[in-house]
């Protein structure tokens, strides 16, 4: 390695969360629609003797990323943090991912994204999902605690990109306590992340937003009425299948127009909420 390489880890949203029951290590089997974003933390990494990182909160994951290849190197990994931590938007997976896509560039290791996939899931559950969300810049199907991961297929065309609002009400979840509090499904029947899926791949914006769905999202409202209120509020502005990501705090919806994106971000950032006009990222674009 010689120079300092320059890289972007893309947060995600859940548009579907499934959650069944408890598997035997403990963890609850899910299915999920993850949706890779246009909201970033900026990843440098410079050549270095040993391996170290200024990612705080997140220098476990990002740490355990580039140490989980044995690879006998440094590096410097400086994280350039914008995605709110504890916020549902996988900002410590999507560091972990882009840090394992990086280095095996770096390092020249010739890993494919699908066994970089398998290394990741013994980062994070979410980590698999975001390694091949960000390199194919798609949406992936997650299913089991995280680790069996698919991409969802758009047939050659590419679908433009959905314009999302996010608002972050400030909470703390705890991702261990939601899961713990949240029922579970008893069936394997056809489900909204089948039904999400499907409109993505068959490129029926019009009805997309009426899957998104989170299981997790009655115990999270119940713990902290704070995300009730950020929800409701996207809904006042006219944004459709509102609901929240992961185990929470942060809730988003769908808006017709990034314009549209950016003005009801100013609104509520007027009213002194935490918001942000993203957009899903495709294959045509950053
Ligand atoms: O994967 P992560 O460390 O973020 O998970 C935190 C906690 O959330 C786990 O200890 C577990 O209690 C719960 N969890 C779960 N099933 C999952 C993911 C997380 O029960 N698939």
């Amino acid at each position: 390695m010689t120079a300092t390489m320059k890289t972007e880890a893309y947060a995600k949203v859940n548009f579907t969360l499934e959650v069944f029951g408890v598997r035997g290590d403990g963890y609850h089997a899910l299915r999920s629609i993850v949706a890779p974003i246009s909201l970033s933390d900026t990843i440098e990494i410079s050549p270095a003797n040993e391996l170290s990182s200024d990612a705080g909160y997140h220098d476990d994951l990002v740490l355990k990323a580039a140490l989980a290849f044995n690879h006998d190197a440094g590096a410097s990994i400086h994280i350039d943090k914008r995605i709110p931590v504890g916020g549902g938007l996988g900002g410590g997976s999507a560091d972990a991912a882009a840090v394992l896509l990086a280095l095996n560039e770096l390092w020249a290791l010739g890993h494919s994204p699908e066994e970089l996939a398998e290394i990741g899931a013994k980062i994070g559950s979410d980590v698999p999902a975001l390694v091949l969300a960000q390199h194919y810049r798609s949406s992936v199907v997650m299913e089991g605690r995280g680790e069996k991961v698919s991409l969802v297929e758009q047939n050659g065309r590419t679908l433009d990109p959905l314009n999302l609002v996010l608002v972050n009400p400030g909470v703390h979840t705890s991702t261990r306590e939601v899961y713990a509090r949240s029922a579970v499904r008893d069936d394997d029947a056809p489900s909204a992340t089948d039904r999400c899926r499907e409109a993505l791949e068959t490129g029926e914006i019009g009805i997309i937003s009426e899957t998104f769905m989170n299981d997790l999202a009655p115990a999270a409202l119940a713990l902290h009425p704070e995300i009730a209120d950020a929800m409701a509020a996207l809904r006042a502005e006219g944004a459709t299948g509102v609901t929240m990501s992961g185990s929470g705090s942060t809730a988003f919806g769908l808006v017709e127009s990034h314009s549209r994106a950016q003005e009801i971000a100013l609104a509520l950032r007027d009213r002194g909420l935490v918001a942000w006009a993203v957009h899903t990222l495709g294959q045509d674009m950053v």
